[in-house]
Parts: C-alpha cells; sequence; structure tokens
C-alpha cells in the first residue's frame, strides 16, 4: 500500500467514527426531547392572608391612609376616591389600595391628591389610582400592584389578593 493509500484509508476511517459518534448523540437527543413532559406547578398559586385594613369609617375622601399588605413588610395606601372606579369597593364602589413600592425599582411612591396618583420620587414613575394603578409615566415597566379589598357588613375592609407581583418579590406571600 502505497503512502498516499494509507492517507486515503485513514481519512475515510476518520469520517466513519465521526458519522458514528454523530448519529449516537442525535439519537441520545432525541430520546430526551420524546420524554414525556411533566408541566411544572404554577408559582403565581399562593394563599393571601384576609387582613383587615381599615373601616370606612376611619376613610376621608381624598385622603389616604398608610397600610401594610399582605405581611407588615409590604406597604401600601388605601384611599376613598370619592368617585366609582373599577375594583373600587365599598358601598360606593370607591375604595382602592395599592402597594407603594414602586415596581421599576422599589421607592416609597407619595399620593397626590390634585390627580388621585401614586408618584415616584427615584425616576418619576406615576401611576393612577382611578384606573387601578395604571402606570401613566415614567420607567417603570409595570402597572402598580392593587390589594384585592372587600367590605363586610360591619363596614371593615378586608385585603385578600393582590393583582401584580409586589416589587422585591418572588411570590407576593413569603
Ligand atoms: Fe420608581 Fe424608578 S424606582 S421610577
Amino acid at each position: 500500500m502505497s503512502h498516499c493509500d494509507r492517507l486515503a484509508d485513514g481519512g475515510r476511517r476518520f469520517f466513519l467514527m465521526r458519522g458514528a459518534v454523530a448519529a449516537a448523540g442525535a439519537a441520545a437527543v432525541a430520546g430526551v426531547a420524546s420524554a414525556p413532559a411533566e408541566a411544572a406547578p404554577s408559582l403565581a398559586r399562593v394563599t393571601y392572608p384576609v387582613t383587615r385594613l381599615a373601616n370606612l369609617r376611619d376613610l376621608k375622601v381624598n385622603e389616604p391612609v398608610q397600610v401594610a399588605y399582605p405581611d407588615a413588610d409590604s406597604p401600601g395606601v388605601i384611599v376613598k376616591l370619592g368617585t366609582r372606579v373599577e375594583g373600587g369597593a365599598g358601598p360606593d364602589g370607591d375604595v382602592v389600595a395599592f402597594s407603594t413600592l414602586c415596581p421599576h425599582k422599589g421607592f416609597p411612591l407619595f399620593y397626590r391628591t390634585d390627580d388621585r396618583s401614586l408618584n415616584c420620587p427615584g425616576h418619576y414613575s406615576r401611576f393612577d389610582c382611578e384606573k387601578g394603578g395604571l402606570q401613566i409615566w415614567g420607567q417603570a415597566t409595570a402597572n402598580l400592584a392593587q390589594f384585592r379589598l372587600r367590605v363586610d357588613r360591619n363596614g371593615d375592609i378586608q385585603a385578600e389578593g393582590v393583582d401584580e407581583l409586589i416589587y422585591g418579590r418572588l411570590s407576593n406571600v413569603l
């Protein structure tokens, strides 16, 4: 066998060996891909505490009251808007509550009575309390987390859920 024949024969063996390795790899991948998929449990399924935030008697129109929900480390505000709004609680449908942690980077929000908005001193995001915490300006990329409210026969305002992820949390309930 000449030198050139030996080189050609070695090249053919190398090519066939690489092909076999590639085929085995493809079969292994196909085996993994065809394994039955299992649905991951939803992380959004949390059980919220029911927490009394205030009584209707405590609220005056357009005067926010500081609250915390779903735990003491989650500051918020409850306000009677004086105008029925979507998602508003109570006989007048005008009581709403929101987290006061900005969804952008967690700065504490402040309430403006002139336009009933929550505002961020960090990077100027603004959220409309009459429209479910809709972001109306600024660098945040999410609407404000709103606390879901229910008013019982005594006028006690109970929080029983949150509609968005509160800033800085992987789950609203820790
Ligand atoms: Fe509120 Fe940045 S922290 S806009």
